[in-house]
């Protein structure tokens, strides 16, 4: 049994996530997390929000609150959708505690100390109005290639050509409005990616079995030649440079893409402050996370859309490379391409596409997360329509699974009262049915173990499918008229068939699938159950005489009214999309 750290990408406080994101990193993250628990490794599934930077302080100032109350209170929201969701996580935490303070210092120093930093003044844009600095996208003017009138300053919407904000014509602030900028020299610190190129390219060089996706996107930023990175920026929202280390950039915060990703630590030592007793918080976090010290042995996956994979091949393992101390890097880097709304972008901003609050007032999580991950962007994008939706909920979880489970309880409560029919031998058609499932399970592991979730969840389908083939073949609400003892081993074959599915699907569809096991078993599932032995453990456990609880209906059908409502509610064309990208506002 291996040793399983597991995180996702950090989403932004900036307001409720959207499906896109949900099936970009938390929601692949969690089948994981559940698939290897299941499997009886040890696990521990990080996720945390990311809270500096300015558009948290933008959406706190629409809200009309200190930025700390604003983030204080989506934590709350995003945790507990999460959790409604049933995400896992062993810690949810915060980028802005003072573990990941703590952390994020000490990472600047030991790159101080290395020689990999350096102060250099950098022109920006400063607004006299708003009082403050302007990051690029906070100056918008028209462009001088397509005269768009409200380019941003670091790229132009409509046209896509990248700009430097002295580019605009007529420039103002986005924040304010107001034209009167002017461009100030500012000190900051740069971390010098170009001197750690060397070790981050032997490092990726070691990583082989990374993806197409991952790998392509690693490679083209080394080829391309890396650049030096500013680190801090000039805002109030952040951890504050240390001044001792850095006095040139006194009163500067650490840009959010700087300390985001030291979060993975933050978080983790959140965690171990909090389930470990003081003198041993220490170890328990190196356990996970220092090379030296009991970490060379964890497997460490990540989950991420593919916009983030630059900062999770490149940048943050230069910073933990450049510190000169033995931290554990990411083993496998699982990337996402786009969820597409309707071939459009999902926007935050625009509040276009379904959000996660708005999914679980329509449906339980379980529908969301089954059809999210069985179509999750692997190898290209995809797109998100009601009508794909309701077809992968009628014909998979309803059609198949469900019908499945239905038709095998319903005869059993029927013929039988709630227990494991007694009596009858298994005959050919039971081993045949029986090795089936076991094929099915095993090509479900394989996929899993591979972190390649539509062909898992194909396997996992092919493994319910397997039930209903088998009642069909055998027909016991035909045979129960003359053969009581055969058509009780036939229902007891597929309460087997049925515990199987049950475990099988607990990282897909956690809630169903425990109560699933729950009603069969008469307990919830232990870990370590699922591996290849599933099948024979599932015989073992399904006695005759022992109780079934009927589950009643696991999933309803999604009526042609829903979608058709929901597609008014939601907006069912393409219309204002734009081309797929990664949202307008994200954490620059
Ligand atoms: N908040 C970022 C986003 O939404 C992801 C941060 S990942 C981390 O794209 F590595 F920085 F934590
Ligand atoms: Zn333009």
């Amino acid at each position: 049994m291996a040793r399983h750290l597991i995180t996702s990408a950090l989403p932004y406080i900036n307001g409720v996530k959207h499906l896109g994101n949900l099936v970009g990193s938390m929601l692949p993250a969690d089948v994981a997390a559940r698939y290897l628990r299941a499997a009886g490794h040890e696990v521990l599934a990080i996720c945390a929000t990311d809270e500096h930077g300015t558009p948290a302080e933008l959406a706190a100032v629409a809200a009309g609150l200190p930025v700390e109350e604003y983030c204080a209170q989506q934590y709350v929201v995003q945790k507990e959708l999460g959790e409604r969701f049933g995400l896992s996580w062993d810690h949810y935490g915060r980028t802005s505690r003072p573990q990941n303070r703590v952390l994020t210092d000490h990472f600047a120093a030991r790159l101080h100390a290395e020689g990999f930093t350096e102060i250099r003044s950098t022109p920006q844009v400063y607004s006299v109005a708003d009082g403050r600095f302007l990051p690029d996208r906070y100056v918008v003017g028209t462009c001088p290639n397509c005269g768009f009138e409200r380019a941003r300053g670091d790229q132009c919407e409509q046209c896509g050509k990248q700009l430097d904000p002295t580019d605009l014509i007529e420039p103002r602030s986005a924040i304010s409005g107001s034209a009167e900028l002017e461009v100030r020299e500012s000190a900051h610190v740069f971390m010098r990616q170009a001197a750690l190129a060397g070790r981050i390219r032997a490092w990726v060089d070691t990583r082989t079995e990374w993806p197409q996706l991952t790998r392509s996107i690693a490679d083209k930023w080394l080829d391309e030649g890396l650049q030096d990175r500013g680190i801090t920026r000039d805002l109030s929202w952040g951890f504050p440079v240390d001044p001792e280390v850095f006095p040139e950039a006194a009163g500067k915060v650490y840009y959010v893409w700087f300390d985001a990703p030291i979060g993975y630590l933050g978080a983790t030592r959140e965690w171990a402050d909090l389930t470990c007793t003081p003198d041993r918080a220490e170890a328990e976090f190196d356990r996970w996370w220092r090379t030296d010290r009991g970490a060379e042995d964890v497997v460490y996956t990540q989950f991420m859309g593919k916009d983030n994979v630059p900062f999770h091949t490149i940048g943050f393992p230069g910073t933990l490379l450049g510190s000169g101390e033995p931290w554990k890097l990411v083993d496998r880097l699982k990337s996402f391409n786009w969820l597409t709304y309707y071939g459009g972008k999902f926007s935050t901003s625009d509040h276009r596409g379904v959000f996660m609050s708005d999914a679980l007032e329509l449906l339980p999580a379980d529908y969301w997360r089954w059809y999210l991950v069985s179509n999750a962007p692997e190898s290209d994008d995809t797109s998100f329509t009601w009508p794909l939706f309701a077809d992968s909920v009628n014909k998979e979880l309803v059609a198949t699974l469900g019908n499945f489970v239905n038709r095998t309880v319903t005869q059993v409560v029927r013929h039988f009262g709630e227990q494991v029919p007694a009596g009858g031998e298994p005959e050919a058609p039971e081993l045949e049915a029986l090795d089936a499932a076991r094929a099915r399970l095993w090509e479900y592991l394989v996929h899993m173990d591979a972190l390649e979730f539509r062909k898992a969840s194909a396997a996992l389908r092919s493994l319910w499918a397997e039930g209903n083939v088998y009642l069909e073949r055998r027909e016991p609400w035909r045979t129960v008229k003359t053969d009581r003892d055969r058509t009780a081993c036939t229902l007891r074959t597929a309460l087997v068939l049925a515990v199987v599915d049950a475990v099988a699907s607990i990282p897909f569809i956690p809630h169903t699938a425990e109560r699933l096991a729950t009603c069969l078993t008469g307990s919830t599932v232990p870990a370590g159950l699922l591996d290849a032995g599933l099948v024979d453990r599932a015989l073992a456990a399904v006695q005759p005489g022992a109780a079934v609880v009927p589950p009643g209906l696991l999933f309803e059908k999604v009526a042609d009214e829903q979608i058709a409502a929901w597609e008014d509610r939601f907006g069912g064309d393409a219309d204002a999309a734009g081309s797929p990208g990664a949202d307008p506002v994200v954490n620059g």
